[in-house]
């Protein structure tokens, strides 16, 4: 965001952009739940070209005991981006930006977690980028919330995440690390269906009042379809584990 882009083009004669889709067009998302054997709850997703693995533990105690809420459980996550995601090699460990998102996406949970039935617990949720092109708080949220239903950590609903943002003048839908890093703009936007809420949302970069509500709207259809997705992915792991059961028994 903000670069200096003389010479690029981000949108073309057509309208369409660099990697082909409309202004308001997502990329293809592929939602997997219950992938891992040995976590509480799991998720993997694959969107665009980002690839990201979600691990769930809890509720389960937490420790040190001086951490305990007695009145609810704590959300604990952690975002973290593989040294392999990125063009350039990423330092392992915790940094400025991994802090940063793993506090926005906790806090987002945070609203649609019952964190009230689970008192003195923590409820820890391990995000991996295992490649990254953009969007990954977005995609991370949106396969934490998939990840915690595996769980089945009581939750108000599932949590649909994306960003938008403004590239050569246009608003845009679920831009790409081009889009991000030459764009105007960048908004991530959390959004809660069954009760309309904004759970996260953020703003790299500038946009008029008519803008971002041109924005948000975007993103908030965007978010009703990516729901249907991750109710796909609960439904189809549902599906497998019910057929496991039934061929055990006979
Ligand atoms: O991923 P997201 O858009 O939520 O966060 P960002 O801070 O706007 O980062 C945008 C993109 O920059 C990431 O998705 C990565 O593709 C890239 N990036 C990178 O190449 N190296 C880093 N150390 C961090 C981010």
């Amino acid at each position: 965001m903000g670069i200096k882009k003389e010479g690029i083009k981000l949108i073309n004669e057509d309208g369409l952009r660099i990697d082909g889709r409309k202004p308001d067009e997502l990329r293809p998302i592929k939602i997997e739940a219950g992938v891992l054997k040995r976590a509480d709850g799991s998720a993997y997703i694959e969107w665009g070209k980002n690839k990201i693995l979600v691990g769930v533990y809890g509720p389960r105690e937490l420790h040190p005991r001086h951490l305990q809420d007695p009145t609810k459980a704590k959300v604990q996550c952690r975002y973290d981006m593989a040294s392999f995601s990125v063009i350039d090699r990423k330092r392992p460990g915790p940094d400025r930006r991994s802090i940063e998102i793993s506090k926005i996406i906790g806090e987002a949970l945070e609203n649609v977690i019952f964190t009230h039935q689970f008192p003195r617990t923590s409820i820890d949720i391990y995000i991996e980028v295992l490649e990254a092109n953009a969007g990954t708080r977005c995609a991370g949220l949106t396969a934490a919330s998939v990840a915690l239903a595996d769980a089945g950590i009581p939750m108000k609903d599932l949590i649909a995440a994306v960003s938008v943002g403004k590239v050569d003048g246009e608003i845009v839908l679920d831009l790409v690390k081009e889009e991000d890093n030459y764009g105007e703009a960048d908004v991530p936007i959390g959004y809660v269906p069954r009760t309309g809420e904004v759970v996260l949302l953020q703003m790299d970069g500038d946009l008029s009042y008519e803008e971002f509500e041109k924005a948000l709207n975007m993103g908030i259809e965007a978010c009703k379809k990516i729901y249907e997705m991750q109710k796909d992915a609960l439904k189809r792991k549902y599906v497998k584990v019910a057929t496991e059961i039934v061929e055990e028994v006979e």
